[in-house]
């Protein structure tokens, strides 16, 4: 059983990273921390909220609004996602978020179950590198931290160079990477490669009819047209594969040790990751998933929302 702690700027893909921690029989989903990110932050909270409610948890998972702003640079949405749950009218959601900030639950939760708790990091890292600076000894009391971003050598999403979690808040993904967690990435490069999921594979989901797989298509179809438009052919699921390999460690085939470093003083290559795989320059400070089983990490999630 992994105890986690989602953080996330919940559109689209986050929500189905949370429908991993709130249903997968291997997981235990304590909390959930908002950060700034893909859409407008009260919405990210809303989206948290009705993600919890879909899954018939209303109640029972405390959502903590944590960083509205990055660490020092302007925020900036991602256009992928529309309004993160499918430009749908949801019924307001009942459960109402914590009044406590984010970065001091996370604190405080990780405190009280020193070395047991593991996070799954799905937006920008801002809520983190606060959580360092509040809490030095912070990353050693973590489990396992499992960052969704960067690319491996690849090219970005957001810029040519950077992947976007880690070009919103730069100085923040370098503080968390080079603070001592127990990391591992799952990339934007491992998600072009292993979890981009064809129109085939979404209709088998569609055909499933439950309360879950509709709810699942909504928010999914403004990531498959946005990618369209980018001649990315099916929907991408970078956050739940973070998730699901957490849970499902079994998928993973292949991983090495990396050292993993951000860009924060070139406005070019602002959020760009260093990928290193020579030990002698660099000591390795990551685990980073090279391959997968796509195949198995499909089915995994989809029989979730059976
Ligand atoms: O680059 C992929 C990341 O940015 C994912 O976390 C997705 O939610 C988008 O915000
Ligand atoms: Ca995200």
């Amino acid at each position: 059983m992994r105890r986690m702690i989602i953080d996330t700027d919940t559109a689209a893909d986050d929500s189905f990273a949370i429908l991993i921690g709130l249903l997968h029989p291997q997981a235990k989903l304590e909390a959930v921390t908002i950060v700034a990110g893909n859409v407008d932050f009260d919405q990210q909270i809303e989206n948290a909220l009705i993600t919890i409610e879909a899954a018939g948890r209303g109640g029972e998972v405390p959502v903590f609004p944590g960083a509205r702003v990055p660490l020092m640079r302007p925020w900036r949405g991602a256009k992928a996602h529309g309004d993160g749950k499918g430009n749908h009218d949801f019924p307001k959601p009942k459960q109402k978020p914590e009044a406590e900030h984010a970065a001091n639950a996370l604190v405080r939760i990780v405190n009280e179950n020193p070395g047991q708790i593991d996070i799954v990091a799905i937006g920008p890292l801002t809520n983190l590198a606060t959580a360092i600076a509040l809490d030095r000894d912070f990353p050693s009391k973590v489990r396992e931290l499992r960052i969704m971003g960067g690319c491996d050598n690849s090219v970005g999403n957001i810029t040519a160079a950077a992947e976007y979690n880690f070009y919103v808040d730069p100085e923040a993904a370098e503080i968390v990477l080079q603070a001592g967690f127990n990391t591992t990435i799952v990339t934007w490069t491992l998600t072009l490669s292993h979890a981009l999921w064809s129109k085939e594979q979404l209709d088998r989901i569609a055909r499933k009819k439950t309360k879950l797989s509709e709810f699942f298509t909504i928010l999914d179809t403004p990531n498959l047209a946005y990618n369209q438009t980018k001649d990315i052919m099916g929907s991408t699921h970078p956050d739940s594969l973070n998730a699901m390999l957490l849970v499902r460690p079994d998928l993973v085939k292949s991983e090495s040790r990396k050292f993993v470093s951000v860009e924060t003083v070139s406005e070019m290559t602002r959020g760009y990751s260093l990928f290193d795989h020579r030990p002698e320059r660099n000591a390795p400070n990551a685990t980073v998933i090279h391959d997968v089983d796509a195949e198995g990490f499909y089915e995994a999630f989809s029989e979730l929302l059976s």
